[in-house]
């Protein structure tokens, strides 16, 4: 992996259009379902990520054959089929875990590493586990490896309610396993994220019988199999607000293209509510700061709610506002780790037993900062862009992980910002 850092000098107010990339968080389920199918998938709109190149990765090792090109991915079955995904790739990316549904509905068997911490909090897997052994899965955890067996899955009605909501890849999980099964799933407290909604659509191109999308209850309806498809992938809601985030944080005026806007409510809801004008189109959005934020409570909660994936990015916009704003997140309550580093640019944040307090306005000025997860890393780029001076933002690649050349869109808007590599060591005599 290139091991990079951000040099970024703030106080230019972006100005201009930009075009959204393809979601990562509809993406990466949608290749690991790409195992159900008999024949080849083709897909667009797969943004070019490391998390990609992952997955990537993890699907040749079960023996798929992956084709890339551009921002297109064709994945096709070959005849070998290994049935093991190995804890380096699983460390690696989370969202690997995704394969483990549809490995065990298309091949009958599954061996998937079990992810272990991370960065944003405890991540248990439990909520997926629970739904495959409903759906009649044999499930042991072995040698850090969840090993799945089943002959074939038969429908079952499943709750996937946790305590802080439903789960995201969890339902990925299960639905994507229940398209095989014999019978029909019922899934409650099924994720409504956009990204569930998408997979939904892609699988049910394939041939799958799935009602209910988008809603908290979705109805499976098993068929024999699935079949292969073209699909484009849809917008990245998370990188499109950050994208209109960085037009409010600097000051300016920013048009974010081929979005889907009614993914974005609960985000545009806060941004009005911060005192940002934003003329909302079919598929465009576009932010005008014509005055410092106000100061603002938001809680991060499942969708329809507003994201735990904006709040490290909101959190900077809110270290302007005059007065004090609190953030708060039911999804991931700790993560919070990047207010450490937002101090060291001059922002006036605590961390309270209820999430984030911040106390504004904050004069921002540039230091060296660590990115520690990708939207940390996103909010400290945020804050670059309004702190005077010079920001060096460490740790890109885990904004690589999930934004799409970020540092080019943001140029292409007149932010100073430059990607630099770590010096390559100088080897004497060594190839050209
Ligand atoms: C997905 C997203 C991530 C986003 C998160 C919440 C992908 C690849 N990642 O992650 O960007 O931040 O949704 O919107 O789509 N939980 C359990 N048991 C489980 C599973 C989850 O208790 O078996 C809990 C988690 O600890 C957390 C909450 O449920 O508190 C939501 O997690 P979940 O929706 O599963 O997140 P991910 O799918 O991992």
């Amino acid at each position: 992996m290139r091991k990079g850092y951000l040099h970024i000098r703030g106080g230019r107010p972006l100005e201009g259009t930009v075009e959204a990339s393809g979601s990562k968080n509809a993406a990466l389920p949608i290749m690991a379902a790409s195992l159900l199918a008999d024949s080849a998938v083709r897909l667009r709109r797969v943004p070019r990520l490391a998390d990609v190149g992952n997955l990537v990765a993890v699907l040749r090792c079960l023996g798929m054959d992956v084709g890339r090109e551009g921002d297109a991915i064709q994945i096709a079955p070959r005849d070998t089929a290994p049935f093991q995904a190995g804890y380096t790739h699983v460390r690696r990316m989370r969202a690997s875990f995704c394969v483990l549904g549809p490995l065990l509905a298309r091949r009958g068997r599954a061996v998937v590493a079990l992810p272990g911490g991370c960065r944003i909090g405890p991540r248990p897997v439990d909520l997926h586990l629970k739904g495959l052994a409903a759906l009649g899965a044999d499930l042991s955890i072995r040698n850090g490896n969840v090993v799945a067996r089943s002959a074939r899955l038969r429908g079952a009605k499943i709750d996937l309610a946790g305590s802080a909501g439903s789960t995201v890849t969890g339902t990925a999980n299960v639905m994507s396993a229940a398209t095989l099964a014999r019978g029909t799933t019922t899934i409650l407290h099924a994720a409504q994220e956009p990204e569930i909604v998408d997979l939904g659509r892609f699988l049910n191109r394939l041939g799958a019988d799935i009602e209910g999308l988008g809603s908290s209850t979705v109805t499976i309806r098993g068929v024999d199999q699935l079949g292969g498809a073209a699909y484009r992938v849809t917008a990245d809601r998370i990188e499109a607000a950050t994208l209109l985030l960085a037009a409010a944080i600097s000051g300016g005026r920013v048009s974010v293209e081929k979005v889907v806007p009614g993914d974005l409510r609960a985000v545009f809801e806060r941004l009005d509510q911060a005192g940002m004008e934003l003329t909302i189109g079919a598929d465009r959005v576009s932010l005008l700061a014509e005055r410092l934020p106000r100061p603002l409570r938001i809680t991060a909660t499942p969708y329809p709610g507003f994201p735990t994936d904006l709040q490290a990015q909101f959190t900077a916009l809110l270290c302007l506002a005059r007065g004090q704003s609190r953030v708060a997140d039911a999804v991931f309550p700790q993560r919070f780790l990047h207010l450490a580093e937002l101090r060291r640019l001059g922002a006036e944040v605590a961390a309270g037993a209820a999430g984030a307090v911040v106390r504004g306005p904050c004069r921002l000025s540039g230091a060296p900062v660590a990115a520690t997860d990708l939207r940390a890393g996103a909010a400290l780029v945020l804050a670059g862009l309004a702190a005077e001076g010079k920001t060096v933002v460490h740790g890109v690649n885990h904004l690589e992980r999930g934004y799409e050349r970020l540092d080019r869109k943001l140029a292409a808007l007149g932010a100073d910002i430059v990607r630099k590599d770590r010096a390559a060591r100088w080897i004497p005599n060594g190839p050209p």
